[in-house]
């Protein structure tokens, strides 16, 4: 009886469907992505005001009913700058035992460089991956120049561990895998579901559209693997994951209730947030503000107020034997090829080689943010693991789709004239830079 799989009777077209549903439903979600246009157009010049008043410190998570869910309608009545209000976290004496500190170990992972590699590499094809996103499919898209498939992160001073996904799903067994963030995050999401589905049979493994939450499963393992819109980390006006491209974010920096209902059963959670804070000032709504009044800060400064609750999360409720947390840094955009090709005038588009000179940086890469980001994960101890992607995706100008991805809007005839002008230089192709940020994962799980 238990030998017969109760799956064999499903109508052998319903995965197909299901694919086909996943497909439209993705395709929906990807539209309305980053305005590319935007970010192009304000590299984030914002100076933080400085902030003199004593701080105010508001316990994060209110209850539940509390205050009104944001959504992409709610609007402030009212918007004053910033008061010092901050969140309260982590108690200061937790600081003796230190981070686990990937860096700290005999070598530094994230320090190396690329090496063309055409035999190990990609880890997967990209035609056969089902779960593809019509984002990321630069070969589908056009690409012919294939090389930015090829490439092994070789550190310095040590070996990355070798890719095996029957040991990834060892690992993986009877857990919840999830990733929590942005679009960037979502590739990481959709790069790890392709470099782990091709040994599960596919009358074996489904795929759960759920707006906000898509959940890949693997029967045979009783594993999930899984993703959920959360591009500010906190409650925001954002959260829709098909309708977020908004003039304005706004977020309740003192509420990640709303998120963390749905990441608090995850065995393994990947976190994500960055250029998100980059597209102008954030308007704040405290949940206890009644009124509608919003305060107005830049985005680092409000990114840091979010990091913070979500901190306060982490620092109440995560258990390092039961629970691993990753932190993925910020993911580079190559959107001035004059960067690292001086008197040049393109981006990322036509790139087909990795930049060779050693820590170069870009000034996609906010180094603030960093800092801000080093700040806050030094205060949870062990209880989250950095990825620290920036320096080596850095490197990585040729591995965005450029103009090889599929485009929702209609474009141009001055667009196609000029395919800078409508270059994707944020996301990456898969295969590619993103399969790498799963290895780093693998290597630390
Ligand atoms: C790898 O690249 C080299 C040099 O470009 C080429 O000669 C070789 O055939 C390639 N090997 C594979 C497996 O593609
Ligand atoms: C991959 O991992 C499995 C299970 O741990 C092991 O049996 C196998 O030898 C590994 N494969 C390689 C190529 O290392
Ligand atoms: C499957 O995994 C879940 C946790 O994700 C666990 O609660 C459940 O007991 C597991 N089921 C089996 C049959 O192992
Ligand atoms: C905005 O202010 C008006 C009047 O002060 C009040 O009636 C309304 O409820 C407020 N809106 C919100 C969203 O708080
Ligand atoms: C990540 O690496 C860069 C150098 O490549 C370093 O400056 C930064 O502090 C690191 N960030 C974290 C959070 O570890």
């Amino acid at each position: 009886m238990s030998m017969t799989p109760r799956w064999s009777r499903k109508k052998p077209h319903f995965p197909l469907l299901a694919v086909l549903l996943l497909v439209f439903i993705a395709c929906s979600i990807l539209y309305n992505e980053f305005s590319i246009q935007q970010i192009h157009e304000s590299p984030d010049h914002v100076t933080r005001s400085s902030q003199q008043t004593p701080f105010t410190y508001v316990k994060p998570n209110l209850p539940k009913g509390a205050s009104e869910v944001l959504d992409r309608f709610s609007s402030c009545n009212s918007t004053r700058s910033y008061s010092g209000k901050k969140i309260r976290w982590v108690d200061p004496d937790a600081e003796s035992g230190r981070r686990r500190s990937i860096s700290q170990e005999s070598c530094d992972i994230f320090s190396g460089k690329w090496v063309f590699d055409n035999e190990s590499y990609p880890l997967y094809k990209e035609s056969d991956c089902p779960y593809m996103s019509d984002q990321l499919a630069c070969h589908k898209h056009g690409r012919s120049d294939l090389q930015y498939q090829y490439w092994r992160w070789q550190p310095h001073n040590c070996n990355l561990k070798r890719w095996n996904v029957t040991e990834m799903w060892e690992k993986l067994r009877g857990k919840r895998l999830m990733f929590v963030g942005d679009s960037l995050n979502r590739g990481q999401w959709i790069s790890m579901v392709c470099l782990l589905q091709s040994v599960i049979p596919a009358n074996k493994r489904s795929m759960t559209p759920n707006a906000q939450l898509t959940i890949f499963r693997a029967e045979e393992y009783n594993a999930t693997v899984e993703f959920l819109w959360a591009p500010l980390l906190v409650e925001s006006n954002s959260d829709d994951p098909v309708n977020h491209r908004l003039a304005e974010r706004t977020i309740r920096p003192d509420s990640v209730l709303k998120h963390s209902s749905q990441w608090e059963h995850a065995d393994i959670l990947v976190f994500n947030s960055y250029l998100w804070w980059r597209q102008g000032p954030v308007k704040l709504l405290w949940s206890a503000e009644e009124n509608g009044a919003c305060e107005e800060l830049d985005g680092l400064g409000a990114m840091e107020l979010a990091m913070g609750a979500w901190a306060d999360w982490l620092a109440s409720k995560v258990i390092p034997l039961k629970k691993r947390v990753f932190f993925v840094t910020m993911s580079p955009t190559h959107l001035w090829s004059r960067e690292w090709e001086p008197g040049s005038e393109g981006n990322c588009y036509n790139q087909k080689t990795p930049i060779n000179e050693e820590s170069y940086w870009g000034s996609g890469s906010d180094l603030p943010t960093m800092r801000m980001v080093d700040k806050v994960l030094s205060h949870l101890s062990s209880k989250v693991s950095v990825i620290n992607i920036t320096q080596l995706s850095e490197y990585r100008k040729d591995g965005h789709p450029s103009i090889h991805r599929k485009f929702w809007e209609t474009l141009s005839p001055q667009q196609l004239a000029n395919p800078a002008s409508y270059s994707d230089c944020i996301h990456w192709c898969l295969p590619g830079v993103p399969d790498v940020w799963n290895e780093l994962v693998f290597h630390f799980l």
